[in-house]
């Protein structure tokens, strides 16, 4: 695993295209990921697949710093991407996010995607 540096942030979105809170679809470099606004203000992003069912995450509902997948309510934590609510128990990839400018830039983890 490489450390992530500068070079590896691709800009997303601007912060502005962001609900004020909730979940966004987004592509990058092929993978598809959901670009996030927490309800603090803070902004994660994660694979876009729930690690129980092959649905989208960023059709589910944003609570604190968690998102419920639509499907079976399974839980994520937006920082950690561990399940804090069952049926998933696979945790979902973190990317790494940066806000700069307004613009929020990403650098995708060097993981492949969990699958189900
Ligand atoms: S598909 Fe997401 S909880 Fe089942």
């Amino acid at each position: 695993m490489s450390a992530t540096t500068d070079a590896d942030y691709v800009r997303v979105c601007g912060l502005d295209e962001l609900p004020a809170t909730g979940a966004a679809k987004a592509e990058i470099e092929g993978r598809v990921v959901s670009i996030i606004r927490a309800e603090d203000g803070s902004v994660h992003c994660i694979d876009d697949e729930c690690t129980h069912g092959r649905v989208s995450l960023s059709e589910g509902e944003v609570e604190g710093c968690e998102i419920e997948c639509w499907l079976h309510g399974s839980r994520f934590n937006l920082v950690t991407g561990k399940p804090t609510g069952l049926p998933a128990t696979v945790p979902v990839v973190v990317h790494s996010v940066r806000v700069t400018d307004g613009e929020v830039l990403v650098a995708l983890a060097d993981e492949a995607p969990r699958t189900v």
